[in-house]
């Protein structure tokens, strides 16, 4: 087994999963304002730093992704984040792009940028502690879109970023991310998300990654947020198996999936049928931002000092996707 393939397992092995902790300090600071606190250094590190001690980390999280600030921050308690995230048991990972920018020849489309000095920023964050990395390019669905330009472009940069992540020692995330907005159907999501993973793999292939040292982190198979019809959390999760079954080499070891939007419920239940429904040797986890941390940063803004509450919120949930991960999942369980 690979140094790499080892990573890769450690994070998602054991109904383990990934919390996304990486907001950039623009997106932090509207989740922040929209439950009215102030956003700065020190209250993202405060809310950040509440969860990364919470106790289901040890057995639910296998992995922390940071974002360039927090993964340069001390705790309160003097510990250095990264610290902090290795002693309960996970790995910390870091996001390393520097986000998507409008696509010059299709500028209704983004590009992920962040190449540019992307091999000197990958030492210093191995030397911080980081063993895996996160990029994420966007995509919108419409009649037009995506483009044949903004396919190949992104899955172009994600190749040649996760082999320099490899050449440093780290395992990348790749995540291409067809995006809920607009009025499509799960069918038309189907075929986009399949279109955009096969050319990533194309690209990755391509640039010698080895895909055994690799997690991919897509969307699930769901209808447009305006769309009038909505497919069953079943259909959901067929949806799904059958577009990476489609499009997603045997070799990878597995796939975390983002939350894209999806309410807490929603994300653990999709993600309860798809582990059941599973007929592939990929592990299937989650890789969740606001499913994982949206409850638990309105308990916190509330009473930023009740730690305990917010921790008990965060708890629960990271059970929950556990569980969901292992198809172990009930609405039962979510109620108590
Ligand atoms: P969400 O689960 O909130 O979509 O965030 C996951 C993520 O890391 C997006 O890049």
């Amino acid at each position: 087994m690979s140094d790499l393939n080892k990573i890769a397992l450690k994070i998602l092995s054991n109904g383990k999963g990934i919390l996304a902790a990486d907001e950039s300090n623009a997106t932090m600071t509207k989740r922040l304002e929209a439950v009215n606190i102030n956003s700065t250094p020190e209250s993202r590190l405060a809310f950040r730093e509440t969860l990364f001690s919470s106790e289901n980390m040890k057995e639910c999280i296998g992995g922390v992704i940071l974002y360039d600030e927090t993964i340069n921050q001390v705790s309160n308690s003097g510990q250095k984040i990264p610290e902090m995230i290795l002693a309960s048991g996970s790995v910390p990972g870091i996001k390393v792009d520097t986000g998507a920018k409008n696509l010059a020849n299709s500028f209704e489309e983004k590009i992920t940028e962040g190449l540019d000095d992307l091999r000197y920023r990958l030492k210093k964050y191995y030397e911080l502690g980081a063993r895996f990395t996160k990029w994420r390019a966007v995509y919108n669905i419409n009649n037009k879109y995506p483009s044949k330009l903004a396919v190949h472009s992104n899955a172009h940069a994600l190749a040649r970023y996760s082999a320099l992540v490899q050449e440093c020692g780290m395992v990348p995330i790749v995540e291409p991310e067809v995006l809920m907005d607009g009025d499509h159907s799960a069918d038309i999501c189907l075929i986009k998300t399949s279109e955009v993973i096969q050319k990533c793999f194309e690209e990755l292939i391509l640039h010698k990654i080895d895909l055994k040292g690799l997690i991919l982190k897509p969307n699930m198979i769901l209808d447009g947020k305006n769309s009038k019809n909505k497919i069953s959390n079943e259909e959901v999760s067929f949806k799904t198996l059958e577009c990476l079954k489609r499009s997603v080499p045997s070799e990878v070891p597995g796939i975390a999936f983002l939350s894209g939007g999806q309410s807490e419920l929603e994300a653990a239940e999709n993600l309860n049928l798809i582990s059941q429904n599973n007929n592939t040797n990929f592990i299937m986890t989650f890789s969740y931002g606001r499913a994982l941390q949206q409850s638990a940063l309105k308990t916190w803004s509330k009473d930023i000092k009740n730690i305990k509450e917010t921790q008990k919120i965060f708890n629960h949930r990271a059970k929950m996707c556990s569980l969901a991960s292992q198809g172990k999942w009930s609405k039962e369980l979510e109620s108590k």
